[in-house]
């Protein structure tokens, strides 16, 4: 008998195929967002799941999923998932990291472009026929090329946006992260450690790559924002949350920091009004990785952990795999 399996959100059609060839599928084509009381539901009988970012699995969930063995996250974070609980329950935990690095620096590459140079707002204005005649500082925004880059969360993406950073604009590129890279590894980048407090004062902008924990919730606030140069920007893609967006928009309205370029949210997809209301932040809705390429190869990737692992006993990237050993 197949195991059954549920996919909980929209896939390439090609991936419900695939998954088909070895599961009996419940697929949610239609993207009804579930209630974590519906999700359960759904996931009564169902050995596996196909998750996304926006599917809570934790303790509650997994007591009553007894036959849950395994959700395979179609994404490199995994702040959705309560990790302990999940190793708790001997339910294992995948995630797609890698096929995505690339795709997402480029990504916090071009946000950290758009916020600098001003790319969005000043199509809004001349969208909205304001453009009337060239003047000397129209959109006049901050350098890139031969500035300062501060990235925070330096693992494989943060590594991506350094190296163009450094090999491709010329950048000086300084990092905090908790564990320093080896010396091969910051050559390489073309980077170099810094405290926190360092690059925060120092970079003329400053890209979060950090993934959400308590520990880093909120570690961009009020007081962070106060220590960098009135004339910095700050991109987010990393995770809602690690920004204090109330905090943030007071800071772009007083001028405390230039300009923001944000792809994630605190309570996404609801964007706190305060920020929609600024003019110089950039909004993207939680893209970073989308290019139909990448988000084909994270498909991919999450299927094959589910076929790995309930067909095999063999997954590709477990977050957990102290479960495969009990
Ligand atoms: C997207 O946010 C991801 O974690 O892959």
């Amino acid at each position: 008998m197949k195991p059954d399996v549920l996919v909980a959100v929209t896939v390439f059609p090609e991936i419900l195929d695939k998954l088909a060839r070895h599961f009996e599928v419940t697929a949610n084509q239609d993207d009804v967002p579930w209630t974590p009381a519906e999700l359960t539901q759904q996931l009564q009988g169902m050995q596996g799941a196909f998750t996304t970012g926006t599917v809570r699995i934790d303790a509650r969930l997994l007591a009553a999923c007894p036959q849950l063995k395994i959700c395979a996250n179609m994404a490199v974070g995994y702040n959705n998932f309560d990790l302990d609980a999940m190793t708790a329950a001997g339910v294992l935990a995948t995630n797609t990291p890698d096929v995505l690095t690339e795709t997402t620096a480029d990504f916090g590459f071009a946000l950290l472009m758009a916020t600098a140079r001003r790319i969005t707002e000043s199509e809004h204005f001349l969208r909205a026929g304001q453009w009337g005649r060239w003047r000397y500082d129209l959109f006049a925004g901050a350098e890139v090329h031969g500035s300062t880059l501060g990235i925070l969360g330096m693992g494989r993406i943060g590594q991506g946006i350094a190296k163009r950073g450094a090999h491709g604009f010329g950048m000086k590129v300084i990092y905090h992260n908790r564990s320093r890279l080896d010396p091969a590894t910051e050559a390489a980048c073309g980077a170099r450690w810094v405290s926190k407090a360092e690059l925060l004062k120092t970079c003329d902008h400053l890209v979060l790559v950090l993934p959400y924990s308590a520990d880093s919730h909120h570690c961009i606030g009020a007081a962070e924002l106060a220590q960098m140069k009135p004339t910095a920007t700050l991109v987010n893609i990393a995770r809602g949350g690690i920004v204090d967006d109330v905090a943030l928009a007071a800071a772009l309205r007083a001028g405390t920091i230039a300009a923001a370029g944000l792809d994630v949210f605190e309570g996404e997809p609801t964007v706190h009004p305060d920020l929609l209301a600024c003019h110089n932040v950039v909004l993207t809705p939680h893209i970073a990785s989308a290019t139909l390429t990448t988000r084909r190869a994270m498909a991919h990737l999450a299927a094959d952990n589910l076929i790995g692992f309930l067909v095999h006993g063999q997954p590709l990237t477990p977050l957990n795999p102290q479960v495969l050993a009990v």
